[in-house]
Parts: structure tokens; C-alpha cells; sequence
């Protein structure tokens, strides 16, 4: 059985998983207004992804008899001045939900609800992997600038992108 308090924090996360969906989808038409095909490809993809992980802590919470309360959610960022700082502001939402994901953990272990503690593993390590996707692309979008040829073929790249 989960705690009041750890059942609380769980559904927030849900939120912020479900923002991040949100938000991603934002990203998504943002980049389609752009005619950028392939890094609209790619946030629709991520959406998905979260959509995904939001359900993981659904379906946990039922695991452990609690209730999941779904929250509303923020009105998403429509444009960014350019793909660079769409994925800057990509990568500055993946390490906010690090925090957010150590916060839990640690809020866990202090209730010494071991069961969660475990549970949480699979989104430390998660967030590690999303961190270390989103960061070289927004590094180089940010190297290459204005550059049509250099942003084509990071869209190109991107576009590949076949798994949520
Ligand atoms: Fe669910 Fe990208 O963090």
C-alpha cells in the first residue's frame, strides 16, 4: 500500500509526464510549421515516449492499491525562435524531470517504501538515456546556427528516428 504522500507525488509526476507529452507535441508542430519533417518526426516520436512513461506510473499506482488523480495541465509553449532553442528548451525539460524523478526516489527511500524505490529505478535510468538523446542534437543545432544545409541534415537525421 502506498502512502498518502508518496501516492500524491506519484500522480504528480503523472502530470509532469503528461505535460512533457504535451509539450513535446507542441515541439512537434512547431517544427511541421517549419516544413522541419524530420525533427517534427522526432518530437512526435518523444510525445509518445512520454506518453508511455506516464502510463507506467498509472498502472503502478493501481499496483500498489492506490488512486490515480489526473491533474490539469499548462497551456504548452506554441513557438521558440528557433529549432536550436527548441531543443535547448527540449533538454532544459529533460533535466527538470531528472529532479523531479530523484526527488521521488528520494522521497521513497525516506518513507523506506522499497517497492517504489525499485519502481523509480527504471525511470533513473531513463532519464539518463533521454538526457544523453536530446543533448548532442541540441548541441550541434546550436553550433550550426541559421544554416540551411547544416540544420537539412539534422533533420534528415532526426527524421530517421524510428522507436518512441
Ligand atoms: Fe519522461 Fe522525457 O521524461
Amino acid at each position: 500500500m502506498l502512502t498518502d504522500t508518496m501516492e500524491a507525488a506519484l500522480n504528480e509526476q503523472i502530470r509532469e509526464e503528461m505535460y512533457s507529452s504535451y509539450l513535446y507535441l507542441a515541439m512537434s508542430a512547431f517544427f511541421e510549421g517549419l516544413d522541419l519533417r524530420g525533427m517534427a518526426k522526432w518530437m512526435r516520436l518523444q510525445a509518445q515516449e512520454e506518453f508511455g512513461h506516464a502510463m507506467k506510473l498509472f498502472d503502478y499506482i493501481f499496483e500498489r492499491g492506490g488512486a490515480v488523480t489526473l491533474k490539469a495541465l499548462a497551456e504548452p509553449q506554441a513557438t521558440w525562435a528557433s529549432p536550436a532553442a527548441a531543443f535547448a528548451a527540449a533538454l532544459a525539460h529533460e533535466r527538470h524531470i531528472t529532479a523531479c524523478i530523484h526527488r521521488l526516489v528520494e522521497q521513497a527511500a525516506a518513507e523506506r517504501d522499497h517497492g517504489t524505490v525499485n519502481f523509480l529505478q527504471w525511470f533513473v535510468k531513463e532519464q539518463v538515456e533521454e538526457e544523453a538523446s536530446v543533448e548532442p542534437i541540441a548541441r550541434r543545432l546550436e553550433k550550426i546556427g541559421d544554416h540551411m544545409m547544416g540544420l537539412l541534415l539534422i533533420d534528415r537525421e532526426t527524421g530517421g528516428r524510428t522507436e518512441d
